[in-house]
This record gives structure tokens, C-alpha cells and sequence, in this order.
């Protein structure tokens, strides 16, 4: 059985030469990469051309940090305009790749990526590896979805790279992921948080200790987890939980990785992205330590340049620890699209995922749904109660989480405690927001 692991920070000599640059290399590096990106975007793609024309900014004005605010913000729906190649700056034969975002509402955002993006994207999330704790030899055990979603070749490439032994068995078949895990002595899973908790439920119903299996590491990203979940799976499994975050449009998995030792938010790697946040609603540049919506430029990309892009995804930005040049952002808050107005009140699935880990029988299987049955909007939670809870104790536990809510988040939520496996589960990202509120 593989040793435990304790956590311990990853040895110098093994950092690469990005994450050991100076304050004033980053800085220099990121200008630099800044003004590279903006004029390639305005060069060749003709959305940039005439978006920066339009705010009578030309690539030569970019001198200083500062004048990045000047620039207009790049939005999911300008992909869209550009389906399928409009964005790419250079022609597609030099596109070694494409991946797509499945576009449940209108046409997918398609993104592309040349030899060097695809190499570059591999030493990122072997980067992103070795700071959770994995090293070359390890078996990585990789169950994100494997296709146009940037999971899961994203995480294999990295793997390979990092010098990884990759099982890539992508998402489903969950009796054979415990199989393989127990059989291959897999030490890093990467997998959204929701999906690993299936695959512990497996082993449980199995009648093995998931705190006996070869896994050490566990890499949960691709949707937003909490602290609480964290303790969870922890304490189920014995393993360490860290949060590794990206999104396709920037290059997909390994913008930023959460530090095995620190465990406290996620290093962007500030050599590739330039993260601003912003308010969303004014779009005014917010100072680092407020929380708004996270704004990315990237620094390096050749195929699919990004300036400014909104990611809807709300955080702050912190000084760095583990990686001292680096900032952190904190563990995301949930989108801006996921934002639940619940009688004028801001609620986020995450704190409602918050509140139910802290009550005795219950699981992180949850699904906010919203109603309006006459005028106003309505909450109820539905979530599953652990495999010992009794029946007799549903009803006690749905109000102790009701009161939670109630004196921690601020809203009214109705609660409906349900038996195991009640609620559909993901083989990915997770759903957890249900609108039944007429259109
Ligand atoms: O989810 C890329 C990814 C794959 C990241 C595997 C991490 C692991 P998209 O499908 O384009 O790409 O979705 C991006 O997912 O804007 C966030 O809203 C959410 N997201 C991704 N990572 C995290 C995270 C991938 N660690 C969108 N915490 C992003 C919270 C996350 N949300």
C-alpha cells in the first residue's frame, strides 16, 4: 500500500523555472506577454480589430497595467457571435485541437489551440499536479469527462507530462472506476467533487474503507465545492482535497491550482493569466481583496487569445503563499448565472452546501429548486440523508437544516429530506440549481 502522505509542500529543485520567477521577471514577463496577446488578437482577429477600434484603442497605447481597463471586455456571447473559428488567431490549419463547451442555451463556444497552446496547457497542469502533491511514478487516476470537454484530455496531457502512470477512464461506469482504483493503485483521482462522492458511496456499498484505498490526492475542480465538503471528504477518505479551476475559454483545467500544503484558495499562474476582478454590474476594476467577477487576459495563447474575458464566476484575489510571486483567488462562490434571488435575498448553491454538511445524517447530494407559486420566488432544498440516518429522523433533520439556512444564509427555504440515491447524480459537473418558476 502506498505510504501516507501528509502534505508536504513540493521541494524546490522540482518547481519550474515559472514559478520561481521574482516579483519583477512576473511583472515584466506579464507586460510583456500583455502587449504580445493584444496585438496578435487586433492583428488577426477581426472581433478584436474592431472591438478595440471601437473604444479608439490601438495596440501601441498599451504601456502600463493600468491601460488594460481601457480595453473592452470579452464575453461568451462574442464567441457565440464567431461560431465556429471567428476568434482563432491564426489560420486554422496551425489548430492542432478544438474543444466545445456544449452550449445548453444557443450554439457551444468552440476554442482552439496550436502545438505550442497544447504543450504549454501540459506543463500547466503538471504544474497543477505537483502542487497537489503528485509527483512522476504516481498512477493519476483520470475521471473528468474525456471529449470536446476540456477535463479530461486537459488533466491526461498534464499527467503525461508530470511523468504520471494515466488510467484515463473519463466519466460513468462507476463500478469499474472503484475496480481500477483498487486494482491500478491509483494515488491521484482527478474528478469533479460531486462524482468522487459517487464513486466513496460505491466503495462504501462495496464494503471497502475508502480510508484503506492507495488513493492520496484527490484533484476536484470543473464546479464549485466548499470548505465543507472539503472537511467531508477528508474525513471519509482519509485523502487530501484540493481545488484545481479553469474554464475553456481560457485554456480549460490548470489557470489556477490550490497548494496541497496551504490549502487556502488557488494559485493563478500568473505567468500565463492576467486576472483582474471586476464589479459585475458597473464593470468597474475592483481592488484586490473585494469580491466581484473574475476577468482573464491571457498571456501566452497563440490560437484562441482571450482579452478581458468574463468568466461570471465570482471570487477575490489574495496575495500569494505557497508560491509567493503568484496572487490566490479564493474558492469561487458560485456564477453570477447561479445567483438565486430568493425574496430579494443573494443565495449560492454553495451556501446552502455549507449549512447541510453541518447537519448530523445529512449528505452533499442536494438540488435547490425555485418556484413561484403566486408571486414572489420560493427555495426548497431537496437533499438525500446519509445511508444510517432513520426515517423517523428525516423530519427533524430537514428543519434543523431549515433554521440553518434561515439564521446563517437569510432566506426561507423549504427542506425535503430524501432516502439515498433519491437524487440523479452527475457522471461530471454536478446540476444543483433546478428553475421550475414559470417563464
Ligand atoms: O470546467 C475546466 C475544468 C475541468 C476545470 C476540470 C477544472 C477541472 P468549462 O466546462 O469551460 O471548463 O467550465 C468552466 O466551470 O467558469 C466555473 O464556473 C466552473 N469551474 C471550473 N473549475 C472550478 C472550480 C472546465 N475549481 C466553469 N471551482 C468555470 C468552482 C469551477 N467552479
Amino acid at each position: 500500500m502506498t505510504e501516507r502522505f501528509l502534505g508536504e509542500a513540493c521541494p524546490a529543485e522540482l518547481l519550474d523555472e515559472g514559478e520561481k520567477l521574482s516579483a519583477d521577471e512576473l511583472k515584466a514577463r506579464q507586460l510583456a506577454g500583455l502587449r504580445t496577446t493584444v496585438r496578435a488578437a487586433y492583428e488577426n482577429v477581426p472581433h478584436y480589430r474592431a472591438a478595440l477600434d471601437g473604444a479608439g484603442f490601438a495596440p501601441d497605447d498599451l504601456k502600463s497595467f493600468d491601460d488594460l481597463s481601457r480595453l473592452p471586455f470579452t464575453t461568451k456571447q462574442d464567441l457565440r457571435d464567431n461560431y465556429p473559428f471567428g476568434m482563432f488567431a491564426v489560420p486554422r490549419s496551425e489548430v492542432v485541437r478544438v474543444h466545445a463547451s456544449s452550449g445548453t442555451t444557443g450554439r457551444p463556444t468552440v476554442v482552439g489551440y496550436t502545438r505550442a497552446d497544447i504543450d504549454n496547457w501540459a506543463n500547466l497542469i503538471a504544474r497543477s499536479i505537483r502542487a497537489a502533491g503528485g509527483r512522476a511514478g504516481d498512477v493519476c487516476h483520470v475521471a473528468y469527462g474525456y471529449g470536446l470537454f476540456t477535463g479530461g484530455l486537459g488533466a491526461h496531457y498534464g499527467a503525461e507530462r508530470l511523468g504520471c502512470t494515466v488510467v484515463p477512464v473519463s466519466g460513468g461506469m462507476t463500478e469499474r472506476q472503484v475496480d481500477l482504483i483498487r486494482d491500478f493503485g491509483a494515488r491521484i483521482i482527478m474528478v469533479t467533487p460531486s462524482y468522487f462522492l459517487s464513486i466513496v458511496d460505491e466503495m462504501v456499498a462495496r464494503g471497502m474503507d475508502p480510508r484503506e484505498t492507495s488513493l492520496r490526492v484527490g484533484i476536484f475542480g470543473a464546479e464549485p465545492w466548499t470548505e465543507q465538503m472539503r472537511t467531508e471528504v477528508e474525513s471519509r477518505t482519509g485523502m487530501h482535497a484540493v481545488d484545481i479551476y479553469g474554464l475553456s475559454e481560457v485554456m480549460g483545467p490548470g489557470v489556477a491550482q490550490e497548494c496541497v500544503e496551504t490549502k487556502d484558495g488557488l494559485h493563478i499562474w500568473e505567468d500565463h493569466f492576467y486576472p483582474e476582478i471586476i464589479d459585475p454590474v458597473t464593470g468597474e476594476v475592483l481592488p484586490d481583496g473585494e469580491v466581484g467577477e473574475l476577468v482573464f487576459t491571457t498571456l501566452t495563447k497563440q490560437a484562441f487569445p482571450v482579452l478581458r474575458y468574463r468568466t461570471r464566476d465570482l471570487t477575490r484575489l489574495l496575495p500569494g503563499t505557497a508560491r509567493p510571486g503568484m496572487r490566490r483567488m479564493e474558492k469561487i462562490t458560485g456564477r453570477t448565472d447561479d445567483m438565486m434571488i430568493v425574496r430579494g435575498v443573494n443565495v449560492f448553491p454553495t451556501q446552502i452546501e455549507e449549512q447541510l454538511l453541518l447537519v448530523e445524517g445529512l449528505t452533499p447530494h442536494y438540488l435547490c429548486i425555485l418556484t413561484r407559486p403566486q408571486r414572489l420566488d420560493e427555495l426548497t432544498v431537496q437533499v438525500e440523508a446519509a445511508p444510517d440516518l432513520p426515517t423517523s429522523s428525516y423530519a427533524s433533520a430537514a428543519s434543523a437544516l431549515s433554521r440553518r439556512v434561515k439564521d446563517r444564509v437569510g432566506v426561507t427555504a423549504a427542506v425535503e429530506v430524501l432516502p439515498p440515491h433519491a437524487l440523479e447524480r452527475s457522471l461530471g459537473k454536478a446540476k444543483r440549481i433546478r428553475d421550475d418558476r414559470p417563464r
